[in-house]
């Protein structure tokens, strides 16, 4: 049994840790089992012990080799620099720059251990010009970031260290364990005995290992999805019975974090830039060809970069991006039925169509804008555009129960086709529950998507990946939606599907950090969906 069970002694509180989900059991006939405690982490995926393997091996990063005790043991941004390697006379676009980082502690000594989480870019303000760098980890307290010189002109390299390795262990222990750091509230209402509306409202979670943190009354109503197996938890209201749920809303944090493990989080030690050698570069044109010129089609793999940006426009390495006027945007969207299923960084995507396709309007829906369901038609093109929220775990305004669907099953609802397009996201509300969780939703996802192409093989399918965001917390920070996009990119690897990594565009951007990135960066993300509705 790939099963393990280690407890924290801290404050008194005892967490579990899950190891994720093995796909695979011999003592469950191919059927994966991730924990003994909850008969919906078991599920047929499809996903072979290899796939497992590979994505296990994807999502390890390096942790202390010793027991924190003094802040003065973790990476200090001030102390640590980034060197340029093998200087060069002349640098041409399509070269590659290599950077050096050293990253020490606040004893000013050079680390032994890795795990810091930087970021590195190349830029240019002035030309509204960046690139994504590769960071590798040599797990000795050194690390080489690889650039790639993709425009003519300055650029400079910069690298921020977003959290030590010190602060991502904290992550890291709370990402996979069941300790409640978010809980929601479900509200009940009814007919009462003497026949007045009743209102009641209680805590709810998601139902998964032994969480159980944000209970404080009667527990519980419990809900159970019977096509995915998802289960939720509410406390039994005081009067109402369980089926009265109707409204479902965004609760409250609870911090998990002792006072050292706050300190360890502290704004002053996170999200720095550290100091190296910023020279400004002079790119000299060369004949290298550096945006991609392939057709663009399902199951094109990401590299990196996976493009970059000059004057803000985006070019693709992945395959040939077209930049969409209005007018070539309807022409594309013609005919198609497109969904989209997820957060709200893809309602940014239905507000940045309703805005620029000239005949598309918007279907008032009686809903609140922010939860939706949302839909705008164009009787001319013969466009629908649709986009629904994912289903729970969400941390959303108050909205009916009814209007939340888990993405399977609203895929395994869908008849699919040459004209049907489908979208989806999930990330940012899935951080504050087990990895393990995450991964189940995922192959769920993974399992519909698949059983779609079967039926309908001509549909189009596109994963947006999760994008950085502003917070830097415990309970919400980049390094959490890197763990979960590495799942998600490795559950559709090898299948005809397309991944979008936003990661890459949202993190070298000049744009201030926000999990709702700035129209600039949408317009971007949607050239690159249309280049994949119609490619050429
Ligand atoms: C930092 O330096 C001081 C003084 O040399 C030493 O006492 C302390 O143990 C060092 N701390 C770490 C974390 O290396
Ligand atoms: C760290 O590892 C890299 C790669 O193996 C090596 O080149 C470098 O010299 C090592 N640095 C230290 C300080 O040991
Ligand atoms: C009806 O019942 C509700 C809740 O049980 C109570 O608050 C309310 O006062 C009652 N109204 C009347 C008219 O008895």
């Amino acid at each position: 049994m790939l099963f393990m069970v280690v407890w924290y002694i801290g404050e008194g509180k005892q967490c579990k840790t899950f190891s994720l989900p093995s796909p695979l059991n011999s003592h469950h006939n191919g059927k994966y089992v991730s924990t003994e405690s909850t008969p919906s982490e078991t599920a047929d995926t499809g996903f072979s012990p290899e796939e497992w393997a590979r994505m296990l091996k994807a999502l390890d990063w390096p942790t202390p080799d010793q027991p924190i005790t003094d802040i003065a043991m973790t990476t200090c941004p001030a102390c640590s620099t980034f060197s340029i390697l093998g200087q060069k006379e002349k640098y041409r676009v399509g070269d590659e720059l290599y950077v050096h980082i050293v990253a020490k502690d606040h004893n000013n000594t050079a680390k032994r251990y890795g795990g810091d989480f930087f970021l590195t870019k190349l830029y240019s303000s002035k030309l509204k010009a960046s690139v994504f760098g590769e960071v590798l980890d040599h797990r000795n307290g050194s690390y080489l970031a690889r650039l790639l010189l993709p425009w003519v002109g300055k650029a400079q390299v910069a690298v921020r260290l977003v959290h030590s390795s010190e602060a991502i262990q904290v992550f890291k222990k709370y990402l996979n364990s069941d300790v409640v750091r978010h809980f929601y509230w479900g509200h009940f209402e009814g007919t009462g005995p003497n026949g007045t509306r009743i209102k009641e409202t209680v805590s709810c979670n998601l139902k998964w290992g032994q969480a159980d943190g944000w209970k404080t009354g009667n527990c519980c109503c419990d809900y159970r999805d019977p096509r995915t197996g998802d289960e939720w938890q509410c406390e039994t209201p005081p009067t109402l019975p369980c089926d009265a749920w109707v409204y479902h809303e965004r609760g409250g944090f609870k911090n998990p974090l002792t006072s050292f493990e706050q300190e360890l989080l502290a704004r002053t030690l996170t999200n720095q830039g550290i100091k190296g050698d910023n020279r400004i570069l002079n790119v000299l044109p060369s004949t290298a060809n550096i945006g991609a010129t392939e057709k663009c089609q399902p199951g094109m793999p990401t590299p990196v970069p996976a493009g970059f940006y000059l004057k803000d426009v985006w070019t693709s390495r992945v395959c040939n991006i077209r930049h969409f006027k209005p007018k070539d945007m309807e022409k594309c969207l013609s005919n198609k039925l497109i969904y989209l299923m997820g957060d709200s960084t893809l309602r940014q995507w239905f507000e940045y169509f309703t805005k620029k396709v000239p005949s598309l309007k918007q279907i008032n829906m009686h809903k609140n804008s922010k939860t939706g369901p949302r839909m705008a038609v164009s009787m001319d093109n013969n466009i629908i555009i649709r986009w629904r929220s994912h289903g729970l775990p969400l941390s959303f305004l108050k909205m009916p129960v009814v209007d939340l669907h888990y993405i399977s099953n609203q895929i395994d609802d869908l008849a699919g086709g040459p004209h049907t397009v489908i979208v989806f996201d999930i990330f940012a509300h899935l951080v504050f529950h087990p990895l393990t969780f995450y991964a189940h939703r995922v192959l769920k996802i993974r399992q519909a998507v698949l059983a779609l192409l079967n039926r309908a093989p001509q549909t189009k399918v596109i994963i947006k990946s999760g994008n950085t965001g502003g917070s830097k917390d415990i309970y919400a920070n980049d390094w959490y939606y890197i763990q979960l996009n590495i799942i998600m990119r490795e559950a559709f690897r090898d299948l005809p599907v397309i991944y979008m990594d936003v990661f890459q565009m949202t993190s070298c951007h000049y744009a201030r950090e926000n999990i709702h990135p700035p129209a600039v960066i949408i317009a971007n993300e949607i050239d690159i969906f249309l280049s994949f509705v119609c490619p050429i």
